[in-house]
């Protein structure tokens, strides 16, 4: 029997990763959060005091990975968001992450949250959701997250950092971030986190 991957993408703060860590518990697959590698890959760069756009620098982060770089507390925040999406831009890097993202959802099956997953990691995924909700939206999720977290921000800073990533995101040459044309789209705009989930879990259910 074929593991079955369900692919969730999407832009930046669309609440994906609270969205596939729940279906992955209720549907007792493995899970893993893809932009975590792009992070981790872009907080080693930062560390190294090198640039990020750098590809020679960025390719050998990547390719150094470890998984407990994985664990470190200081992946999420501004300058860990911009350098993640700075090296996930570099073809190298995107390469050099591949092979673990395809044998951690072939193991077996999994829930994968990311920007290509049903594009590119895993196009024959059972299940692909394009998760949305408006920048204004995401802008405000993110804001509270941080808050919530200790981290001072300005909402308005926040909403811009928010877009510019999601233009670098949509606009780079490599694996873009775009829906798979079999995606279902899920607009969660107007949802609570229960909300999104429970449409999640039923557009699932219906192509499992
Ligand atoms: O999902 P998250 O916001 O943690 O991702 C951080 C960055 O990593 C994204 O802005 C994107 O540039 C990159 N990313 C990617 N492909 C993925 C997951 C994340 O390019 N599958």
């Amino acid at each position: 029997l074929k593991p079955i991957v369900i692919a969730v993408d999407g832009p930046a703060a669309a609440g994906k990763g609270t969205l596939a860590r729940r279906l992955a518990t209720v549907l007792g697959l493995p899970y893993l959060d893809t932009g975590l590698l792009y992070r981790a890959v872009g907080r080693r760069v930062l560390d190294a005091g090198a640039d990020p756009r750098d590809a020679a620098h960025a390719e050998a982060a990547a390719r150094a990975l470890q998984p407990a770089d994985l664990d470190r507390a200081d992946l999420r925040g501004p300058m860990a968001d911009m350098a993640a999406s700075a090296v996930a831009a570099i073809p190298a890097v995107r390469a050099a992450l591949l092979d673990f993202q395809r044998d951690f959802g072939r193991a077996h099956g999994a829930v994968l949250d990311g920007r290509d997953i049903g594009t590119v990691v895993f196009p024959d995924a059972a299940v692909k959701l394009f998760v949305t909700a408006s920048v204004a939206e995401r802008a405000r999720r993110r804001f509270l997250e941080l808050t919530a977290r200790g981290v001072a921000a300005d909402a308005a800073q926040v909403e811009s950092e928010i877009r510019d990533r999601d233009a670098q995101d949509a606009n780079r040459p490599v694996a873009p971030l775009r829906p798979a044309q079999d995606a279902l789209a899920l607009d969660t705009s107007a949802m609570d986190a229960d909300a999104a989930f429970a449409a999640a879990l039923a557009l699932v259910r219906e192509r499992l």
